[in-house]
């Protein structure tokens, strides 16, 4: 047996992409351990969509190098996007990394390994896309070891849309799908090791398919079929791209959940032509209402950019203001970040950096305060959870997430365990998550008809 350990950054396409590591290093012997001490091989897989998640790739990489010292068999590996982005920078300025693989080459790692075992070099650096005749469809099968109640699940690679701040076209190649058949064959061998929840995923899912005359929406019918999946998720969608008959999923899939992260990135016409977006801000809140009106117990997540070249005090406002329109349940937001090769990063920036800042703190502030009033609301209400874990902080407890994708802690139960679908009362509702109680334990006097009527009440 040989000791693996992989530190993931990044989006949840790299945290799968980590997991199929371990899969295909898993015939090798190697086995996943807790601290890269005990590691024969450690892969850090990177993420360089901003500076400073490319710049954590280097502090733990130097983490690594001291404990090459005391041993020096250990392999290190460097992965993701960053390997793409740099290639054989890495290897210049790292001299001590081992290994350089770029995400599509992730299914030659036994081979690459073993070439630094036998062959010449001490160093092994592979970044070719597949690029061969057909290769705009991904032919593939997923793979996880031990997958959980809920599990992540690549559809497709790469992005053809080229947003001007953007590096992932340049680290995830172009948009390439898998066919659905082979999707669905994946969801049903995981359902049969226990996973209840999928998340689809995709650099821009709307668009899953193109290129075969197949589409997301066909997907998510076909998957609703596979008896004893529960629930499906997806991301990341373009808002550009979202078409009425995804929208209509939303009426007519009860499996898909009432979740959508919808990445507006601004709330400026002028600033999101300037991104490159193909979207206008009345376009973004015509498919908000349309997925409320479908789905009223829908809830939103978005990513914002502050501070992208030429964004003035105006522009700005007009953000904080589509923020408090649509109310998002979560939001993810950055100062922008000039990325290599990249339109924006050429264009003039006035905007001094605590500006920016401030901007970040003010739409931070806005957002959670919405958050925490939405969440607040809960209190009473009735929701669904899948029981993923038992409570880091209280062993007595579970936790779960509801449709809404919002963490939710709730007594145990016996009878019940992770894996299992549970009705909860929400007793009180916080920034970040939910507290309440099983249906079941809650003390009589709440009737029949009143649980039902909470059940109605929209998020
Ligand atoms: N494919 C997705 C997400 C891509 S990356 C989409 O199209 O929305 C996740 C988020 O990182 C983006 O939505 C954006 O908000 C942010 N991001 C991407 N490039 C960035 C940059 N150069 N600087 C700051 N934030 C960036
Ligand atoms: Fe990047 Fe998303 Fe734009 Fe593609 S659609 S270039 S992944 S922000
Ligand atoms: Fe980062 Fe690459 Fe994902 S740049 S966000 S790990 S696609």
């Amino acid at each position: 047996m040989k000791g693996l350990y992989v530190q993931t950054y990044g989006c949840q396409m790299n945290v799968s992409d980590s997991e199929r590591m371990k899969a295909v290093l898993a015939p090798l012997g190697y086995k996943n351990v807790a601290r890269p001490e005990e590691a024969d091989l450690v892969l850090i897989n990177t993420c360089s969509i901003r500076e400073k998640a490319e710049d954590k790739m280097g502090s733990f990489a130097h983490n690594i190098k001291n404990l090459k010292k005391t041993n020096p068999e250990l392999v290190l590996g460097v992965t993701g996007c960053v390997a793409q982005q740099e290639k054989d920078n890495i290897q210049r300025e790292f001299p001590f990394v081992d290994l350089v693989l770029g995400p599509d080459n992730i299914d030659e790692l036994p081979w690459a390994l073993e070439e630094l075992r036998s062959g010449p070099s001490d160093h092994i650096l592979r970044t070719e896309f597949d690029n061969s005749a057909g290769a705009r469809v991904w032919h593939t099968s997923a793979q996880v070891l031990e997958p959980g109640p809920s599990t992540f699940l690549s559809v497709m690679k790469g992005c053809d849309h080229f947003c001007s701040y953007c590096i992932v076209p340049w680290t995830r190649g172009r948009e390439k799908s898998r066919p659905i058949k082979d999707v669905v064959a994946d969801v049903r061998r995981f359902v049969d090791q226990g996973v209840k929840e999928i998340t689809f995923l995709g650099q821009n899912i709307n668009t899953y398919g193109k290129r075969a005359g197949e589409s997301l929406e066909e997907l998510f019918y076909a998957a609703s079929e596979v008896e004893g999946l529960r629930r499906i998720r997806f991301t990341t969608s373009h808002p550009g791209d979202l078409k009425d008959s995804l929208i209509n999923c939303f009426k007519d899939l009860p499996k898909l959940c009432s979740y959508f992260h919808l990445p507006v990135q601004s709330g400026s016409d002028r600033i999101l032509k300037m991104m490159r977006r193909f979207y206008t801000v009345e376009e973004y809140l015509e498919k908000i209402a349309k997925l409320r009106a479908v789905r009223p117990d829908i809830a939103f997540s978005g990513d914002f950019i502050v501070g992208f070249p030429g964004e003035t005090e105006e522009d700005f406002e007009q953000t904080l203001a589509l923020i408090a329109r649509v109310e998002y349940d979560n939001l993810y937001s950055f100062v922008f970040s000039p990325r290599p090769g990249t339109s924006a990063a050429t264009r003039e920036d006035t905007t001094p950096a605590n500006v920016k800042l401030e901007r970040l703190d003010r739409l931070q502030n806005l957002a959670r305060s919405i958050s925490r009033r939405r969440h607040e609301a809960e209190a009473g209400k009735v929701h669904e959870i899948l029981i993923e874990s038992v409570s880091k902080k209280d062993p007595t407890k579970w936790t779960g997430r509801n449709s809404q994708n919002v963490p939710v802690h709730v007594q145990k139960v016996p009878g019940l365990d992770i894996g299992d679908l549970l009705q909860v009362r929400i007793l009180e509702g916080s920034l970040t998550h939910l507290s309440g109680i099983p249906l079941s334990l809650e003390s009589p006097g709440v009737n029949e008809s009143q649980s039902h009527a909470a059940q109605r009440i929209h998020f």
